[in-house]
Formats: C-alpha cells, structure tokens, sequence
C-alpha cells in the first residue's frame, strides 16, 4: 500500500503532512512512504531526514501521488492534485469542508475517500487525532510573540536603577484551545491577564491559569455551549451587552488577542472600530480569526495594519505555520493517530471502521457520493449549533 505526502501548493503554506516520526511509524507497519521532493523544506525537515525514516523521495507531485492508496495532506487538495489521484484513493486533511462544498463535491465525483481532519468529534479518545486543537494551541502561542513584536515596551514588570515598568495588561477573546496557551503565555511573559468567553465553564479554566475572568452575562451564557463542546452563535442581545462591558474593558488594555469561532460561519465581530479607537497608541491588537472573516474591524488578512490613533492590528494568516516545524510534527501525529486504529498489520493495509465515530464524523464523500450529515443536509443543524 502506498502512501503519499505531496508537498503544500497553497499561497503561504510551510507544514507538511508527516514528520519523520510519522513516517518511521508507518513505514514500520509495512506501508511504502513516497514523499514528494522539497515537501518539508518549509518545515526545516529534508528530504534526507525522510529518506532516513524509510521513505522514498518522489521528483515531482505526479510521481507522488501516482498509485497512492492513501494521500496525507495539510490542506484540502487543488483541483489538479485530484486530477492525479486514483480512483478510490484515501485523502485525510483539513478540508474546510463546511465551507468549500463544491470542492467536497468535485472530491466525491472524483471518486476519492476523503476524511475532514477539522471534523473531528471532540470526544476524549479523539484528542490526539484532533488537528483544530494542535495547531490552535500553537497559534495561541505565536500570537502573543507576534503581539510582543509590534508592541513597543516589555510584558513584565521590571524593577531596575533606572525606574519601574509596568507589567503590560493583555485581554484574551475566546478562551477555546488557542485563548489557554495565550493566557498561559503571556502569563509565563509576566502580563495581567483578563479573558472572556461566551461558555461559563472557560472561567475556572481563565482562573486557574492565573488570569481574571471578564462575565458579559452569565444567564444567556448558560445556553451558550453545543454537546460538541463548541459555542452556539449568540443573539443580537448578547452581542450588544459584550459591546458595552468590553468597551469599557478593552480601552485600559496594551494588548488584546481574539479568537473567537464559530465552526462553519463566519467569525463573531468582538472588536468594534470604535473599540479600536479608544485603545491607546502603540496598544497591540491580533485577530486570529482573520481568515474567518475577523472578530475585529479593521483586520486585513496576511497583514499588519495600523489604526488611525497608532494601534497595531496583527491579521497574519495561518498562524501554526509560524511555526512550521512542531505544527507539522502535530499535524502528522495527529494523522497517524487517526490512522492506526485501522490498520491491518498482516495484509499491510487500512480498512476504516465505519462503526467508529472518528471515521463517520469525519468522512466526507466515499463510492461517488457526499455522505456526511452536516453536508447532505440531514445534521446541517449541528453545524450551525
Ligand atoms: P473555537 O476555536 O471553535 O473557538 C474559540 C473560542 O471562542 C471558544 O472557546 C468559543 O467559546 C469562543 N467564542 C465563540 N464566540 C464567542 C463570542 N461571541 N464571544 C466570546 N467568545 C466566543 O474553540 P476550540 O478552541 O476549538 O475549543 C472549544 C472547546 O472544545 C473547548 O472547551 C475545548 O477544550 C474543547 N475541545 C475538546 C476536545 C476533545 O475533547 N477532543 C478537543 C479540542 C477542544
């Protein structure tokens, strides 16, 4: 059975889809491994590095994908990479599929077995497979560090001869998996930290990493959460009581990182223009939710911009690839994770479970035809819960 890792065509992609780790593992379970040339470079990992856990080099995405039973990718694949791929062929990425229905579609009639990585269901035993939580706590990370780049004084408060700084104030928006490693962050950085969040089960979580929780109102608040774990889309009301408590929140802080999403819409607006405007000169603000449309206004994807009174609007786009090397490293782990379950060690091939949830939940299309609820329309509830 042949595996293939081709390398990533999207604009500003540095991962890739295995690791040498990864790659040992699998080669170890009698698969045969065609990395495409230069598929690492990015991520610091060299051809070499592959060819010594055992897999082949392949000279071009043709001869990678040529044959493949399985393809692991970071992004969904381009109409041109399905265009190389065998009928029946394996594909496991992040596939936006909520959103790119068409190209699910194209997949399905290509004949492709795709599986959504972002789909995972938010189960215990799923943790490790789960690719949104790697990347988003690395993400949550380098967006302090990138916060720390364009502000103009330090995070901790600094005793010296020359005089006291004082400890910079940062507020954390969305307290999902990347809020956690900002607020842990920029505590280790020695920041007073505040956060908030629609589901009140984030407070204790905000509390015990040493930060102070900031409660918009805790009765709607209530009903915030779906059974998935995920925030529901609030009402009107909600988002007009937010404005107001964190308006007057937002104008005392350097520092602010959003990160609120709701799967398969468009991202909640937190940071109002005029919230920008009554933040001080040199304050920092970072949406990591630019790609999905932004929580701040004034957010432009791929870029740095800067407000009219001087405050730093940080919209880089995909952020774990800042860090190209441990996102890949997770990213390919979380892959064989979901893989090895299945996998057949005497015929030395993968037959998927369809019993298992990790499988159903994430299966897009197989034998020609969409198949997951959320995309024939049978659960299109869940995903807008
Ligand atoms: P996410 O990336 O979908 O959203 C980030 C955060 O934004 C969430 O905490 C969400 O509640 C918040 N948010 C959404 N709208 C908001 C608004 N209007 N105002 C303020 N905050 C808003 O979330 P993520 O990081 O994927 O985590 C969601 C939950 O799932 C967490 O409790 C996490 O611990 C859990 N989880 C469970 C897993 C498992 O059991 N396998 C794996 C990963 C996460």
């Amino acid at each position: 059975m042949k595996i293939a890792i081709p390398k990533e065509l999207h604009p500003g992609e540095t991962r890739v889809a295995a690791s040498v780790e990864v790659v040992k593992k699998l080669v170890g379970f009698g698969f045969d491994l065609a990395v495409e040339k230069g598929a690492g470079a990015a991520a610091s990992i060299t051809d070499n590095d592959f060819k010594g856990a055992g897999a082949s080099i392949a000279a071009s995405a043709q001869a990678a994908l040529k044959d493949a039973d399985v393809v692991l990718k970071i992004q969904r694949p381009t109409a041109d990479e399905v265009k190389l791929m065998k009928k029946g062929a394996v594909v496991c990425a992040h596939m936006s599929a909520l959103t790119e229905k068409a190209d699910m579609q194209a997949m399905a009639k290509a004949g492709l077995t795709v599986f959504a990585m972002e789909l995972m269901p938010r189960i215990s035993r799923a943790q490790s497979m789960d690719i949104l939580s790697s990347q988003s706590n690395l993400a949550g990370y380098k967006a302090v560090l990138d916060a720390c780049n364009e502000y103009g004084s330090a995070l901790p408060m600094m005793m010296t001869a020359a005089g006291t700084i004082a400890p910079a104030k940062v507020f954390i928006m969305g307290v999902g998996v990347a809020g956690l490693q900002a607020i842990a962050t920029a505590k280790r950085l020695g920041a007073v930290v505040t956060a908030t969040d629609v589901r009140p089960a984030t407070r204790e979580q905000v509390e015990s990493l040493g930060g102070k929780f900031l409660t918009v109102d805790a009765e709607m608040e209530k009903d915030a959460e779906t059974e998935g774990g995920y925030a529901k889309q609030m009402p009107p009301e909600y988002f007009e009581k937010q404005k107001v408590v964190v308006s007057e929140h937002i104008k005392k802080q350097d520092i602010v990182i959003t990160t609120a999403l709701i799967p398969g819409k468009k991202a909640p607006v937190l940071v109002t223009k005029d919230m920008v405007a009554s933040m001080s000169t040199g304050s920092v603000i970072v949406d990591l939710a630019v790609e999905a449309g932004g929580n701040v206004e004034g957010s432009k994807p791929g870029k740095v911009a800067k407000a009219k009174n001087g405050v730093h609007i940080v919209g880089h786009n995909n952020v774990p690839g800042r860090l190209p090397k441990d996102a890949s490293n997770l990213f390919a782990k979380n892959l064989l994770n979901f893989l090895s379950p299945h996998v057949n060690k005497e015929a030395k091939t993968i037959t998927f479970d369809f019993e298992d949830e990790t499988v159903s939940g994430t299966c897009v299309c197989k034998d020609g035809k969409l198949i997951h609820p959320m995309l024939t329309g049978q659960d299109a509830k869940k995903g807008e819960a």
